[in-house]
């Protein structure tokens, strides 16, 4: 997508220096900055910072991280020990494992002196395999857009709600839940986006930035105040996007996510989650019981950050000195509140046989697999 003109990824390799660049996710919405990630310990920072952030991008920035361990040492000693010390940074988004997984059945058959190369192209493989993806999403969700666009008066917009960002700075370009947002805009239907602020760390704000750039209508409210939306007819569809979702169609996202899906449901609002097949955890059914939810710095709960009137970006508190926070960072939405799941082959029913006739060729290869394997 394009930041003032220019057409951005949210990584990209620079040939000239043979190293990888990311946008340091930090700074954003107030300072667009990149920074070159050139050593193990900065590529896991960056995962463990949410420099880099969202499922797909934390999958895509796994691959190139493993490519790093591979030019300095290709032996399969080095590979398990990176595999793992990667592996370790976030432990909700799943797309994490899938890539360090694909890494593994890639390279370890190989000779070492062809894996460094090989682990290149693959990140830049899954980079693209990301952008496609997404695109094709994009088409699928432009066609629920389009539908409900048909049955407005007056060229009146479709509102549509979305928590998080799960845009295109959360992949490696379009976004999951964005990506029907940019089609639709781009195909000249109108649409306006309620952009949940998604406290403690205010993806909403990046959200809003995505949108703003690619001139999408959209309004950034706390997010307390969906429910209300959703019960005053101000919410045609939720789109929102998953870290992790299982094989009968659970979906773990943002903290609060739930929250939406239980309105969305009370007010008879379509819930819909943008799911490209690597954040499918085949290796689990129940959700709520098996997916780890990352537990963060209960400092992004009371302090939050912001832009000073003289532009300095700064941390401020929120609570008294002694108040103690808690900061789970997911939540699970049982397949029943969700509507359907927009993937790349098409809209799929949440449910064991609605994923395994969109995928019969994944989750019969996940037959093999163990959980957490
Ligand atoms: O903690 P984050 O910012 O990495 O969480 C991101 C989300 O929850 C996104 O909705 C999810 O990763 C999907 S991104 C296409």
């Amino acid at each position: 997508m394009k930041v003032n003109g220019k057409h951005y990824r949210s990584l990209w390799w620079n040939s000239d220096t043979a190293v990888l660049e990311i946008i340091d996710q930090r700074w954003l919405p107030h300072d667009f900055r990149t920074q070159p990630v050139t050593t193990m310990e900065e590529f896991a920072a960056a995962i463990v910072e949410m420099r880099v952030r969202g499922a797909p991008l934390i999958g895509a920035t796994a691959a190139y991280a493993m490519a790093l361990a591979m030019k300095i040492d290709p032996s399969n000693d080095h590979f398990e020990k990176a595999w793992a010390y990667f592996n370790a940074t976030r432990p909700t988004a799943v797309n994490l494992r899938w890539a360090l997984n694909r890494c593994k059945d890639a390279l370890l058959p190989l000779p070492e002196n062809q894996r460094a190369d090989a682990a290149l192209t693959l990140a830049h493989e899954i980079a693209d395999e990301d952008v496609g993806i997404n695109a094709q999403i994009g088409q699928h969700g432009l066609a629920l857009i389009r539908e409900i666009a048909a049955k407005k008066k007056d060229g009146a917009p479709v509102n549509i709600l979305t928590h998080c960002n799960a845009g295109w700075l959360a992949t490696v370009d379009w976004g999951t839940a964005t990506s029907p947002m940019y089609h639709a805009h781009d195909a000249g239907i109108p649409i306006h986006v309620w952009v949940d602020e998604t406290r403690p760390r205010n993806q909403g704000a990046i959200t809003s930035w995505e949108l703003g750039r690619h001139g999408v209508p959209h309004t950034y409210i706390v997010d307390n105040a969906g429910g209300h939306l959703m019960q005053h007819g101000m919410v045609d569809m939720v789109i929102v996007g998953t870290d992790r979702t299982t094989s009968r169609g659970d979906v773990c996202n943002k903290i609060g996510t739930y929250l939406k899906a239980l309105a969305a449901h009370a007010n008879n609002v379509p819930f819909y989650v943008a799911l490209p097949s690597p954040t499918i955890d085949w290796t689990i059914a129940d959700g709520v019981a098996d997916i780890p939810i990352e537990e963060r710095d209960a400092r992004e709960t009371t302090h939050v950050q912001g832009k000073l009137p003289d532009g300095s970006i700064e941390m401020v508190q929120v609570t008294p000195d002694d108040t103690p926070g808690g900061n789970p960072a997911f939540d699970v939405t049982p397949n029943h509140l969700v509507t359907g799941l927009i993937t790349e082959r098409g809209v799929a029913k949440a449910s064991t046989e609605g994923l395994q006739a969109l995928f019969p060729d994944l989750a019969k290869a996940a037959q093999t697999q163990k959980p957490g394997g």
